[in-house]
């Protein structure tokens, strides 16, 4: 596909792939993105996942016939873009491989290769002529890994943005890019606003046109919205009002909790968003409980602790700063509840939690007593 005069994508799709990374679902499969900029030299973007390395070479070579190519950057070492290197190097031996120093120390590391006299080293501020064009170079560490290295075309004004502005899905599923997006980022670097907000402050001044992410579409159309987006997101600041009601239940009658509550709330015209976290993707749950801006934890008392998938849920969002948000807490123990504190303990140490005053008791089933907590926590969350 042309992205602009010289640049083509070149990537492939997986649909075979069932846990990305070894744990997000991808029931819509994941792209492997990599681009070609063609000019005096020829330069390749990133390589994919070593089980599409024949096709990503044909699709290269389609677009540059038997013209060699001069650079290949690697940006980010992680397998889904460095997978390929070897073979590729087998099909353009003089090609000089551009990383940073420290992804050629992991390439090492995962592939037990040194690349000689084809390697070269690429730092923050550092650049590579093709001709017509510059290609400079941004680090990005921890965005998703340390040693990440953005490129930016300065002819086309194209930001080739590794991890960065990608989603799950693969590129010929049709679906929009926000909820898919949002789930990536928080995946996978939820942890590290800081670390984001560092690369955005930096890649402001260039006046970016296009962003080729390393996973999903090219975004070409409305480029604020999308920086924007990632700049709400690594301050953890809330996306959208609505409530976000996780439960985990044994028997049912925690998840009746949840349901009255999210009635209630509705019947105010409240937006209402429950996971039973027993059966729902957790990536969803993670990233509503970070776009919306308040959350309930409804859960039953488990080995006088709270319900594993409860506590699964609550460790994903604290391991990734989890902050900024209205919490509500539901209970349920038949002889001695704890998940209350269990689940307040975990959150202690969130920055800028506010708990509601109430927190509802259900001693097996809602009775007449936890029903007024019940409609005490959902005016409060109103
Ligand atoms: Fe798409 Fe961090 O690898």
């Amino acid at each position: 596909m042309k992205i602009g005069n010289g640049i083509f994508s070149i990537g492939v799709n997986d649909h075979n792939i069932e846990l990305f990374e070894g744990q997000y679902k991808v029931p819509f499969g994941m792209s492997y993105n990599s681009y070609v900029i063609v000019d005096e030299k020829i330069a390749v973007v990133d390589t994919v996942e070593r089980d599409f390395c024949d096709t990503w070479l044909n699709n290269l070579k389609n677009i540059i016939g038997n013209r060699q190519v001069d650079y290949l950057i690697i940006q980010h070492m992680e397998p889904d873009h460095s997978g390929s290197i070897s073979k590729f190097l087998n099909a353009y031996p003089n090609a000089i491989i551009a990383s940073s120093c420290r992804s050629f120390s992991m390439m090492k590391q995962f592939f037990n290769v040194e690349y000689g006299k084809n390697q070269q080293n690429v730092e923050n501020g550092s650049s590579l002529s093709l001709g017509k064009r510059t290609l400079s170079f941004y680090t990005a560490p921890m965005v998703h890994w340390p040693e990440v290295t953005l490129t930016f075309d300065n002819l086309e004004r194209v930001l080739f943005s590794a991890d960065a502005f990608g989603k799950f899905g693969a590129n010929d599923v049709k679906e929009g890019w926000e909820r898919e997006g949002r789930k990536y980022y928080f995946g996978i670097v939820g942890k590290f606003g800081a670390q984001v907000q560092a690369v955005l402050k930096k890649l402001s001044p260039l006046g970016i046109e296009k962003i080729c992410p390393a996973h999903g579409p090219v975004l070409q159309k409305n480029l604020e919205h999308y920086l924007n987006l990632y700049d709400t997101w690594s301050r953890y600041l809330p996306e959208k009002r609505g409530v976000v009601i996780a439960y985990a239940t044994v028997y049912g009658n925690t998840k009746e909790a949840a349901l009255r509550l999210a009635d209630l709330l509705k019947d105010k015209g409240e937006k209402v968003i429950l996971y039973n976290l027993a059966e729902c993707d957790m990536t969803d749950a993670i990233a509503d409980a970070f776009c919306y801006d308040r959350l309930v934890l409804a859960a039953t008392t488990y080995n006088s602790e709270v319900f594993p998938f409860m506590r699964e849920f609550i460790s994903h969002l604290t391991e990734r700063n989890f902050q900024n948000r209205t919490v509500g807490i539901i209970e349920n123990g038949t002889w001695a509840p704890m998940a209350a504190k269990v689940m307040k303990g975990m959150l202690e140490k969130s920055k800028s939690i506010k708990f509601t005053d109430t927190c509802v008791r259900i001693l097996s089933k809602l009775d007449k007593e936890s029903t007024v907590q019940l409609h005490a926590l959902a005016t409060e969350l109103l």
